[in-house]
């Protein structure tokens, strides 16, 4: 039950990192009326079937698969954009299935992954500065002054653009969505590019035998009914979870209802924080990301914090600590949590602590970095006597060129071909299926 010393705002007395003030006040507390009178974007049911989910995940049944844009932004909100994205995670998810032999829980970044927090409060161009641009949730990236002032009725559009976006994907998956049953669609060149082609071409021929077979003797599966699909985003600004958060007819707790699963950031997590006093109080699954700054002590409070009954399905941890700190970091944070008995389940995202700028300006991240902290973590994991319960990455449907490396041999040269992220970096579709491909590797060759 929510503790009885919580409310939803109850985390304002608290010292607050991120924070933006809204010029106008009156116009923010408009919004804040509007934005709590609109319906949930999701429903407590479906944030109660992710929490048995999790809890499941704990006990080694299920594998998380989270995924998306670093920052969604209002214009990738189009038919095309979405149907990638849901198929990378989808196509990803089967991959997964194959090597894990598990079912596996899919978790968008989407939705509602707005607001970025930002290390620096300003930003300077030729002689210029300017508030940071912090997703347009809060302000605009134009690099000019009026574009940088925050404008509470971006919370209105973040709102609007997040229930179209999850109104076309529960559409997909119930309607059936064809490039799931045909192999065929799944573009797939890439494969020959690689040093593991004859793996990786097993595999697919092994997921296609499968759908060949159930369709036999199940009949054709035209529908994706039972294809369950969760969205999650980092809960930054407080605000805009709060005015959605709630009390609903027949369950005694609070719920944040615009994502089944919020997140609090590496740069928001202080024990005495105005977020962890949000998220200890609301009933959805929590995840907590782990940087290399964290010390036992420190993550067994936060752990007791956040889920004082130690109970299973609440708590994940998402670590990104860089492939260089990981055998540093890690086994220290594992074995107090082992020795505690902490219920929770960990959450590998080798995406954040690998970021690096390339001589030209932009951010990358090397495919090889990412796969090293992940296969760290799994070792480190698998000797601590607990397992990697999932995977957290910043990913596209589409064939963008922002991290170097893969089959298709990106170098830091190529980048500037079809760079568009405007946060961090993020595994583009060849990448990312060829990620999943290795992951179910090491899973299936775990379990021989
Ligand atoms: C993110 O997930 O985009 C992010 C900012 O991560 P972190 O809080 O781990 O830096
Ligand atoms: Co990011």
């Amino acid at each position: 039950m929510s503790p009885s010393d919580w409310s939803p705002e109850s985390w304002k007395s608290k010292p607050i990192k991120q924070w933006v003030d809204y010029p106008d006040q009156d116009e923010y507390a408009a919004v804040m009326h509007e934005l709590s009178q609109y319906p949930p974007l999701v429903t407590s049911g479906e944030i109660e079937q992710l929490r048995q989910e999790l809890a499941a995940a704990e006990d080694g049944k299920y594998f998380v698969l989270q995924g998306g844009d670093c920052s969604e932004t209002f214009d990738a909100c189009s038919s095309d954009r979405i149907t990638s994205k849901l198929k990378i995670l989808l196509l990803m998810s089967y991959i997964l299935i194959y090597g894990s032999r598990k079912r596996v829980i899919r978790l968008g970044r989407i939705a509602g992954q707005y607001a970025k927090p930002r290390s620096k409060d300003t930003e300077t161009r030729d002689g210029v500065t300017l508030p940071s641009y912090r997703g347009p949730l809060i302000n605009s990236p134009e690099f000019t002054e009026e574009a940088r002032i925050p404008d509470p009725w971006n919370m209105i559009r973040g709102y609007s653009h997040a229930a179209v976006t999850l109104n076309f994907m529960r559409s997909l998956i119930a309607g059936g969505f064809a490039d799931m049953h045909h192999p065929e669609y799944w573009e797939l060149g890439f494969i020959n590019l690689s040093e593991h082609s004859r793996e990786y071409r097993h595999i697919f021929q092994s997921i296609s035998t499968s759908i060949d077979f159930m369709e036999i003797v199940a009949g054709k599966i035209d529908s994706l009914a039972e294809t369950r699909f969760y969205c999650s985003h980092e809960g930054l600004h407080l605000p805009y979870e709060m005015a959605q958060t709630r009390r609903v007819p027949r369950r005694e707790n609070w719920y944040d209802l615009t994502t089944h699963f919020p997140w609090i950031g590496e740069r928001t997590r202080q024990l005495d924080g105005a977020h962890v006093e949000f998220f200890r109080g609301i009933a959805n699954p929590i995840g907590v990301k782990v940087g290399p700054t964290m010390t036992p002590d420190e993550l067994i409070k936060l752990v007791e914090v956040l889920n004082p009954k130690n109970e299973k399905g609440r708590l994940c941890l998402i670590c990104r600590f860089g492939m260089a700190n990981v055998e540093k970091c890690l086994p220290p944070l594992v074995s107090a949590i082992q020795e505690h008995k902490k219920n929770l389940l960990w959450i590998s995202d080798p995406m954040h602590g690998n970021t690096h700028s390339t001589a030209n300006g932009l951010k990358t991240r090397s495919f090889d970095d990412i796969l090293k902290e992940l296969l760290g973590v799994m070792r480190i994991l698998d000797r601590e006597g607990t397992h990697l319960g999932g995977i957290h990455f910043e990913l596209t449907g589409e064939n963008v060129t922002e991290c170097t490396g893969g089959a298709r041999g990106l170098t830091e040269d190529d980048l500037v071909k079809d760079y568009q992220t405007e946060v961090d970096p993020r595994l583009n579709y060849e990448q990312a299926m060829e990620m999943a491909l290795l992951i179910a590797e090491r899973q299936a060759s775990f379990r021989r």
